[in-house]
């Protein structure tokens, strides 16, 4: 079914269509542009907080239009891991199993990455993120999405109550050796262990998320051990449960822009005989 927008002010209206019968928008016949209007960036901002994740197929923008376009919702990040940065363009982050000259141009190969939360291991964690495909294999290398809203307000009242004002570890270093990624001396230094609340109120729409990662969340702070490694095991399970998750099947020009407050997101793995390049802009918070 094809849905309205509700109109803001003058802004003319989009139409989409729902990507799950929970959360996600293909926003339709819409272009990214390097130099997007203020009225289409007001309805953008609009339905990306309602729908958490929205879908762009068909784009035909290059690097300085992603760029251009995911600037206009906040600063950019350049990513910890510069060996993977775009030649030309350091805010978008290259996601890739292509080799150059000996050398990976980007992060995360082509094995299966776990669920997690961009920059979680931040103090203060992205905003969301733009991901675009620029090269796809035949099949494999889906993107799951969770939503973290959903699936915080489906928990049984007294384990929220229990879990509401608790603190949670966030582990980059935990991440990537479960995923094998190797890391140098600096890249550690810049992301230490980190505690954050395990349940995040959004800032735009006021709804709560949980906010916790199978990749990176290694104990609830305070807890007994034992306690806290059950519950991380019960929540793991819980917000990975197919009602809450979206799995996107990539087609060549599409783009991916999702809530970093209330989704957390995995990757299939892919042939490796086949080459998948992805490029990715993270937007920092204000
Ligand atoms: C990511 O986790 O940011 C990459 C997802 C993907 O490769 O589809």
């Amino acid at each position: 079914s094809v849905q309205l927008a509700v109109p803001v002010g003058d802004l003319v209206m989009v139409a989409t269509r729902p990507l799950s019968p929970t959360f996600g928008a293909e926003v339709l016949d819409f272009q990214l542009s390097g130099t997007p209007e203020g009225d289409d960036i007001a309805e953008i901002r609009t339905l990306w907080a309602e729908h958490k994740l929205l879908l762009f197929r068909n784009q035909s923008f290059d690097e300085t239009a992603l760029v251009g376009f995911s600037r206009a919702f906040g600063d950019l990040e350049i990513h910890v891991r510069e060996e993977y940065l775009s030649p030309e363009h350091p805010e978008i982050l290259y996601v890739s199993n292509i080799e150059r000259e000996g050398r990976r141009i980007g992060i995360l190969s082509d094995t299966e990455v776990g669920w997690h939360y961009d920059q979680i291991y931040l103090p203060k964690p992205a905003v969301g993120s733009l991901l675009m495909a620029d090269t796809l294999p035949p099949e494999g290398g889906n993107t799951e999405f969770a939503d973290m809203c959903a699936a915080w307000d489906a928990l049984p009242e007294a384990t929220r109550e229990k879990l509401d004002g608790c603190l949670a570890n966030q582990s980059y270093e935990a991440f990537n050796q479960a995923y094998s990624v190797p890391t140098n001396n600096k890249q550690k230094a810049r992301s230490p262990d980190i505690h954050h609340p395990i349940v995040r109120t959004h800032p735009v729409t006021g709804k709560k998320a949980l906010y916790l990662c199978p990749g990176m969340t290694t104990e609830i702070v305070g807890w007994d051990h034992e306690e806290s490694a059950d519950m991380l095991a019960f929540l793991f399970d819980w917000t990975t449960k197919p009602e809450f998750v979206y799995s996107h099947a990539w087609q060549p020009g599409d783009a991916l822009m999702w809530d970093n407050a209330c989704t957390m997101h995995r990757r299939d793995p892919f042939d490796s005989a086949h080459a998948r390049l992805m490029k990715r802009t993270t937007i920092l918070p204000p």
